[in-house]
């Protein structure tokens, strides 16, 4: 079927980051390293490498380091050109070129969903992608893409989804579903943060969607949720039951970098990964006594 392409998405960043704090304080979380990189431009990779060509960054107060790290810098790169340091030089140019990147504030962080429906502007009338602004997935096929494959054979609004412990589902949202084959899920219903006896499946949304644009309308009805936040998972629940919704267990390894323990196994893993870093980073890890 012809359906429009996605070549948006949405990267809601305003939270306030209060399990990082008090670094989230002075320094976005979605601005934390992983090695060398920060988080947003893991991201904003992943997105462009998707085939995206908009993007907008939800930010609010304190988050300007955002807009900042997609501008150019000239102070910053005639220092470079002064003392001959061409490829860094290069390095850092790419940055500022990799997509039209766009910025608005949510004034207020009341909740991703209410984030999220900062960008009906930028949407207009077509399908568009989420990246939850601190979670950064690493990954073969970009994992947006993943998401954006399945949207383009059913029509319909994709979850990004993986099985967490029971323990986890409770933080983040449970989904009822039925398996369509290998990765792919019919959705029937979804919930925030469930209690233990409300528990669908311990298959959560970790970080990625896909969404239609009637997911706005949706979002101006949708009420405070858990925590009194507007949640997403409860504006995509009224469009699971009004017009359904796919789910698609994506390929990839997936980093909290708004919790402190996923800061820091991303910054473990990456580094032995890292052609700058793997081998004396082994032998440290090796060397410590734990
Ligand atoms: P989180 O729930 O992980 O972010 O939202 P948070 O509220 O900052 O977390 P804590 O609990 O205080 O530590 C996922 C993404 O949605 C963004 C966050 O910046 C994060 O990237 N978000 C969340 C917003 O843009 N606005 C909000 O009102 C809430």
């Amino acid at each position: 079927m012809d359906r429009k392409k996605v070549t948006k998405a949405v990267i809601p960043a305003a939270g306030l980051g209060t399990r990082m704090l008090p670094i989230a304080m002075g320094t976005p979380k979605e601005m934390l390293p992983i090695v060398d990189k920060p988080a947003m431009q893991y991201l904003v990779e992943e997105a462009v490498n998707a085939g995206i060509t908009d993007i907008l960054i939800i930010t609010g107060r304190g988050k300007e380091t955002i807009e900042d790290y997609f501008d150019f810098n000239l102070d910053y790169e005639k220092r470079l050109s002064d003392t001959g340091k061409t490829k860094e030089l290069e390095r850092i140019r790419e940055i500022a070129k990799l997509a039209n990147i766009f910025f608005i504030r949510q004034k207020e962080a009341k909740g991703l969903g209410h984030a999220v429906n900062c960008a009906r502007q930028f949407v207009g009338n077509e399908p568009f992608a989420v990246l939850y602004g601190d979670d950064v997935i690493v990954s073969k096929t970009p994992a947006i893409k993943q998401l954006i494959d399945v949207y383009e054979e059913h029509g319909l609004g994709v979850a990004g989804v993986k099985y967490v412990t029971e323990e986890q589902v409770q933080k983040y949202c449970s989904l009822k579903v039925e398996s369509i084959k290998d990765n792919v899920f019919r959705v029937y219903d979804m919930i925030e943060k469930p209690s233990k006896d409300k528990i669908f499946s311990l298959l959560s949304i970790l970080g990625r969607v896909v969404l239609p644009p009637e997911i706005f309308d949706i979002l101006d009805e949708t009420p405070k949720g858990a925590g009194g936040e507007i949640q997403l998972t409860d504006a995509m629940r009224t469009l699971t039951l009004q017009q359904g919704m796919m789910a698609c267990e994506f390929e990839g390894t997936r980093y909290d970098i708004g919790s402190k323990l996923g800061f820091l196994i991303a910054n473990v893993e990456q580094g032995l990964l890292h052609p700058e870093t793997s081998d004396e980073f082994r032998k440290f890890l090796k060397g410590l006594e734990l």
